[in-house]
């Protein structure tokens, strides 16, 4: 394989990194018609917190892809999810002052933490040195962002977080999946949580055209030999596509898996499916 070898662990480690940006927030409002973020439904003030977050946005290219030209939805997203997880801190008893979003892309979430709720220390990792750099660059210097690599292991004191959060990254974890969920467990504290959005049986079976993994999963190879209506193989499966390189695959767990193994490093204390839209949420508590 070509490359140096920084990139066969992570992404991007020796490129330059030049970015357009967009306006912030406040420019897509009006015109973003992709979802109706209205304050009842989400609970969420979007109006104070427009207000509030004067930083730029990612191009959708530096964002994953999130939301396509739906700028508004795709900031709107993230303070969403941030409500959730503080929903989720209250309901189990976590005083968030220490979180950390592992595979954080160009802030999606975590902005919101900076822009919103500065009192909580916030840190945020990814593989990916050109979504490091974006935040770096364009996002609040009291975020703590650093690259990670694919070998689990995190620059980060034992006991140290309240919450720990991998929005759509262990559903592309090809390796080392209970390693990460060991290296986790270390830097929470006991009692703090882990949010982890995972596919499982019900991405499997209710997955259809207009889901963002449709489309990959049909020209997989070995998801196209399976006869229509398969249900999920029992245990771990691994839709990959490049075996020298990381984040390049599609991951599911059945739920019998997930109690199974990853039950002997954690309390799995809440299971929700779907939530907000494709991906299944597991709540994990270190006992
Ligand atoms: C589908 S994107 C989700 C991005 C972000 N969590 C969000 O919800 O907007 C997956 C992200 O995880 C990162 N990633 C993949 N494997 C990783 C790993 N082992 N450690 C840290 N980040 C990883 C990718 O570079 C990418 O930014």
């Amino acid at each position: 394989m070509e490359g140096v070898w920084e990139d066969f662990i992570s992404l991007n480690s020796h490129k330059d990194h030049d970015f357009d940006v967009l306006g912030p927030a406040a420019d897509y409002r009006a015109t973003d018609a992709h979802t109706d973020w209205s304050a009842e439904t989400f609970h969420v003030d979007f109006d104070a917190a427009v207000q509030r977050d004067t930083g730029p946005l990612p191009l959708t290219e530096d964002r994953e892809g999130y939301y396509g030209p739906h700028h508004f939805s795709y900031w709107a997203s993230g303070l969403r999810d941030v409500r959730n997880l503080r929903a989720a801190c209250d309901r189990l008893g976590v005083t968030l002052n220490d979180y950390l979003d592992l595979g954080c892309s160009s802030g999606r979430v975590i902005r919101h933490m900076a822009y919103q709720h500065p009192e909580v220390r916030t840190y945020g990792c990814d593989i990916n040195a050109a979504h490091v750099v974006w935040v770096t660059k364009y996002l609040p210097e009291s975020l703590i962002i650093f690259q990670n690599h694919s070998i689990p292991s995190l620059p980060l004191a034992d006991n140290s977080l309240d919450l720990v959060t991998a929005f759509s990254v262990f559903t592309h974890i090809e390796a080392f999946e209970t390693t990460w969920l060991m290296e986790l467990r270390r830097v929470l504290r006991p009692g703090g949580i882990a949010w982890i959005t995972v596919h499982t049986e019900n991405t499997w079976n209710d997955m259809r055209p207009g889901w963002p993994i449709h489309d990959a999963m049909a020209a997989h190879p070995d998801f196209a030999k399976l006869p229509d209506g398969a249900p999920l193989p029992d245990g771990k499966s691994v839709f990959r596509w490049h075996g020298a390189r990381s984040y390049s695959s599609n991951v599911f767990y059945t739920y019998a898996y997930i109690r199974k193994h990853w039950g002997r490093y954690f309390e799995i204390a809440e299971t929700h499916k779907q939530l907000p839209d494709f991906q299944d949420v597991l709540i994990l508590r270190k006992r």
